[in-house]
């Protein structure tokens, strides 16, 4: 029998979080509505001060307050596992390893970051956050930590998950959160976009504007926004997965991995298995870095690098990032997480600086993927996760193509259990693929033209 399974033991937890950003180059900093980069008290009526300063640092490890570890320790470490039976199946000579983020209560990647966000929030004195969430696994993750560290929170989820995954309302509820469809009549701005657009299936780019509506319009100042991607602060916090997967491949004997895989939506998830790994090729290692998106939403292979807005209302400062334009209305693909029109700047850099290589896939060879998943591994992974086993598949396939034995390592980033509805349209043959139009693209980001260009360390003018 050959070990599937590699645990580390809660003694072998990462006692820090690992910052890219200490060893990229400066990047094109955030800018402010007069075109200046910003200053942390500009950020102050959305997020805490300590928050701010994380968002802001340029250490290379940042420890984790003891109480988050304990909460991490719920869960944490997660499994590394060997896909042995999809590797069997596919007759590769690649070997196969996925971290098992689905096993936190929410059943995702996204708490590692709820959690520390919510601490910080507490620790700064604020009872209350607001969020956004496109699936409903952020949304989710907020609330259980909401609900650990004793605070409200209130979630706006994107309209169409809001009617394709019910059920993610219900967890929100069960941990103590108020969910609300987006756009609503309970902000300016969605009452706004309803006025003009009744029937809109929403966006994350929507549900952001709402919830920091939300925030900053609380006169007693104890609400702040929490996102769920995208920020350095966020990215941070999924360090963890990365930095358990170096010790668990290690223990499996595996020198390092040759390919590295995630799906990404804002970022996060990708940067919190490959962060650790972008500083090795950064010190020459050959490991080839593979973040995956939806064809559907092309952020990463088809939006340019530029300055945009992260929110549709443009209440956000402008970050220099691969972006679709704030206005991209994203099809209605099952993948809600992915349905984002902006990337997390530092993720957005390492594609830059040529040390990842984005990939996009068709929602029908996502599900295609997942069910030879599920009928090999056995267990049901979510549709965005579904996005990175596509990419692992034809990596494995090319793997038995060139006779070569390469160590894959994915993150497996949630499961798919309450995500049934995608799987039952797929079965039912009623799935259809959107890769985006070209002159859809093109009337999309016609709303940046007018906005300042990035450059290495700043603005380089419009
Ligand atoms: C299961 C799952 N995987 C991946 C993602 C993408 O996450 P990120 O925004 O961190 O890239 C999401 C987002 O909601 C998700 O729910």
């Amino acid at each position: 029998m050959r070990e599937r399974t590699i645990n580390l033991s809660g003694r072998d937890i990462p006692r820090r979080w690992y910052n890219l950003a200490a060893d990229l180059p400066a990047p094109a900093p955030p800018l402010g509505p007069d075109g200046a980069p910003i200053t942390p008290d500009m950020l102050a009526p959305v997020f805490p001060m300590n928050l701010i300063e994380q968002e802001a640092s340029r250490e290379r490890w940042i420890d984790i307050p003891e109480e988050v570890l304990r909460i991490l320790l719920r869960w944490r470490p997660t499994p590394l596992r060997r896909a042995c039976y999809l590797e069997e199946r596919l007759g590769t000579p690649a070997r196969i390893y996925y971290k098992d983020e689905s096993v936190s209560p929410p059943g995702s990647h996204k708490p590692n970051t709820a959690v520390a966000q919510a601490w910080y929030n507490r620790q700064f004195g604020i009872r209350r956050l607001a969020t956004e969430t496109g699936a409903g696994q952020w949304g989710s993750a907020l609330a259980f930590a909401c609900s650990l560290l004793g605070l409200e929170c209130k979630v706006y989820m994107v309209r169409i998950s809001f009617d394709q995954k019910p059920l993610r309302k219900t967890m929100m509820r069960i941990w103590g959160a108020r969910c609300v469809a987006s756009p609503s009549a309970e902000t300016e701005t969605g009452r706004r976009i309803l006025a003009e657009t009744p029937d809109i299936p929403g966006s994350l780019g929507i549900a952001i504007s709402e919830a920091i509506e939300e925030a900053v319009g609380d006169a007693s100042g104890g609400t702040r926004y929490s996102l769920g991607s995208v920020l350095n602060h966020v990215l941070l916090h999924q360090t963890v997965i990365g930095l358990e997967a170096r010790e668990q491949l290690a223990l499996a004997g595996e020198r390092r991995p040759d390919v590295i895989i995630a799906c990404a939506g804002g970022g996060s998830n990708f940067a919190g298995l490959s962060f650790p790994f972008v500083r090795d090729r950064m010190d020459g290692a050959d490991i080839e870095i593979i973040p995956v998106e939806p064809t559907a939403c092309p952020t990463m292979t088809r939006g340019p690098f530029a300055y945009d807005y992260g929110d549709t209302a443009c209440m956000t400062p402008l970050l220099a990032m691969h972006t679709l334009g704030h206005g991209f209305m994203p099809p209605p693909i099952h993948a809600g997480g992915l349905r984002y029109h902006g990337l997390a700047p530092l993720v957005s850099q390492t594609i830059v600086e040529g040390l990842a290589t984005p990939r996009a896939y068709h929602q029908t060879q996502c599900y295609e993927s997942a069910m030879l998943w599920a009928a090999t591994e056995g267990t049901i992974c979510a549709p965005e996760t579904s996005h990175a086993i596509a990419a692992v598949i034809e990596e494995a396939r090319k793997a038995k193509e060139e006779g070569r034995e390469k160590v894959i390592l994915f993150n497996y980033s949630g499961h798919g259990l309450m995500d049934l509805a995608g799987y039952d349209k797929y079965l039912s043959g009623e799935l259809a693929d959107y890769p985006l139009p070209e002159e859809a693209l093109r009337r999309s980001i016609e709303v940046i033209r007018h906005l300042p260009r990035p450059g290495r360390g700043g603005p380089a003018g419009r």
